[in-house]
């Protein structure tokens, strides 16, 4: 979708649709929706008044404009209570109108700021919002539908500012709304695909394919090379699939003066059946999405790559199935760490800490800090928090602070839970140094004590997106399927690490 920004009067712009707004409870709307009222001869205020138009959040009603503004019709967004708005409500906002506008078979929508004015935000924070939002809310998956959809894509989305002065100002941010939500997009496009066109070494192309179009540079270790670092954590999830694990190492560097560089490593499971402690096979399709953590690293690499901070940032991609055969780990199985740890294996189901205990351990040797996980870890997780928040576990409060704001500012909230010592023994093994999984209750914690043990003392934080990697319905910006979640929070993060 072509972004553009316009200088002049919503009422006069030449476009399928153009998008004006109303708080709830005001009953004359002035401003860009008053001027499109006058246009139409008073319809806005006469649907107000029969109650039809409230300014409900994220209510649209469509006015045929019959030729009295170029535009086909003018779409009038309810912003809900002026004291309740948001950023994050904008962008909402953006995905509902799109995609309403697009059932009209509008190719080109215009829409006036929303937020700023009245609404008290600044113009090209809330024209961010609007991109984001509009791009996010518009995805759709249908690389493997034959058939064309009902409704073309919108093909282009004009902001227009009356002010000519800040209509630049507003291009720039315009941009960077479109680097956050193209990446965010490119994250759910490998978690939609399906585990067999996703395959670890999918996945690895992928990122052959990020780094060579943003200029990044790329390791990927295969299985002899993993054996040589003595990976018997990740090798051992790895023994049951036929697909050979990768080890995916992908780096920017935006800060040559410097050798600190940021860690973000992300769980890239293809497939999780479970095992040999296989899992029921209800919903288990949706453990193609086990690469969610590793999909937001590497979509997060594009982004970071394309606004150049200054700082270094390194993503570690450890990729396999887990799938049960003949030759797969069983429960009771010990397993060595590449930090020399052993683990017993007490239910192969556990395998996402498995894999990040070595990644994680890799990016220690590797020398990067602080470090920052991305995992669909735990069911735990997502009863802990239902769908609206993902949790945030670590081990130094400066970092966990720093990821909660970035998450706010990217509408991904985070909770932060305990990490307490008593949670710890639960990890407890009579045979091994740990084992992989500390019970049932209190799972989100257990697993996130057991990453630690594999951090050494770098600063480490883990966001556990289980509850938050798929949405079940359309709401706001998120669309069925992969949500892209962790994304545009990374890259805030590597933002606010930035010299710049
Ligand atoms: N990938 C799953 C966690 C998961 C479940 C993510 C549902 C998203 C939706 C993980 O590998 C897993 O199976 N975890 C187990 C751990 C248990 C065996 C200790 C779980 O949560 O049940
Ligand atoms: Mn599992
Ligand atoms: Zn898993």
């Amino acid at each position: 979708m072509n972004i553009v920004v316009k200088a002049g009067d919503i009422s006069s712009i030449e476009a399928d649709a153009v998008v004006v707004d109303l708080f709830e409870g005001v009953g004359r709307p002035g401003g860009a929706t008053g001027v499109v009222d006058t246009a139409l001869d008073g319809a806005i205020s006469k649907l107000i008044m029969h109650g039809e138009i409230k300014g409900k959040l994220n209510e649209v009603t469509v006015v045929h404009s019959l030729g009295r503004v170029p535009a086909r019709v003018v779409a009038v967004v309810g912003l809900g209570k002026q004291k309740d708005l948001t950023l994050d409500k904008i962008r909402g906002l953006a995905g509902e109108f799109c995609r309403s506008l697009r059932r009209l078979n509008c190719r080109r929508i215009a829409t006036i700021v929303h937020g700023a004015g009245a609404g008290g935000f600044e113009p090209e924070v809330s024209a961010q919002m609007i991109v984001e939002g509009s791009i996010l809310g518009l995805y759709r998956f249908r690389k493997h539908i034959s058939k064309e959809p009902e409704n073309h894509d919108v093909e282009e989305l004009i902001i227009v500012e009356r002010d000519k002065a800040k209509a630049k100002t507003l291009e720039k941010a315009c941009v960077r709304g479109k680097i956050l939500a193209g990446a965010t997009n490119l994250a759910r496009d490998l978690v939609n695909e399906p585990a067999n066109m996703m395959t670890p070494n999918d996945l690895a192309k992928a990122a052959e394919q990020v780094a060579k179009t943003y200029r990044l540079g790329l390791a990927v270790l295969d299985r002899g090379q993993m054996e040589k670092e003595g990976m018997g954590a990740l090798l051992g999830v790895a023994r049951g699939s036929c697909q050979p694990p990768k080890l995916i190492m992908i780096s920017y560097k935006g800060d040559k003066g410097s050798s600190d560089t940021l860690g973000l490593v992300g769980k890239g499971i293809t497939f999780d059946s479970g095992g040999i402690s296989l899992k029921p096979s209800d919903n288990m399709w949706e453990m193609k999405g086990d690469m969610s953590g590793a999909a937001a690293v590497l979509a997060a690499m594009s982004a970071i790559a394309q606004l150049k901070p200054k700082v270094n940032v390194a993503g570690v991609i450890p990729a396999t199935e887990n799938l049960p055969s003949g030759e797969a780990t069983k429960p009771g199985d010990i397993l060595k760490a590449v930090n020399g740890k052993t683990v017993e294996v007490v239910n192969t189901d556990a395998e996402g800490r498995l894999i990040l205990a070595d990644a994680l351990g890799y990016a220690v040797k590797q020398g990067l800090s602080p470090l920052v996980d991305v995992a669909t870890l735990t069911g735990a997780c997502h009863i802990a928090l239902g769908d609206f928040r993902s949790g945030l576990f670590g081990n130094n409060q400066e970092l966990m602070d720093k990821i909660v704001e970035a998450g706010t500012g990217a509408g991904e909230r985070l909770w932060q839970m305990p990490m307490d010592e008593e949670y710890k023994e639960l990890n407890k093994s009579e045979v091994a140094d740990i084992k992989n999984s500390g019970g049932r209750w209190g799972g989100a914690v257990t697993a996130a004590q057991f990453l630690s043990e594999f951090v050494g003392d770098k600063p480490w934080a883990h966001i556990d997106i289980a509850g938050t990697f798929m949405s079940d319905k359309e709401r706001g910006y998120l669309v069925k399927g992969a949500t892209g979640v962790s994304v545009r929070t990374l890259v805030n993060l590597a933002l606010a690490f930035s010299k710049n």
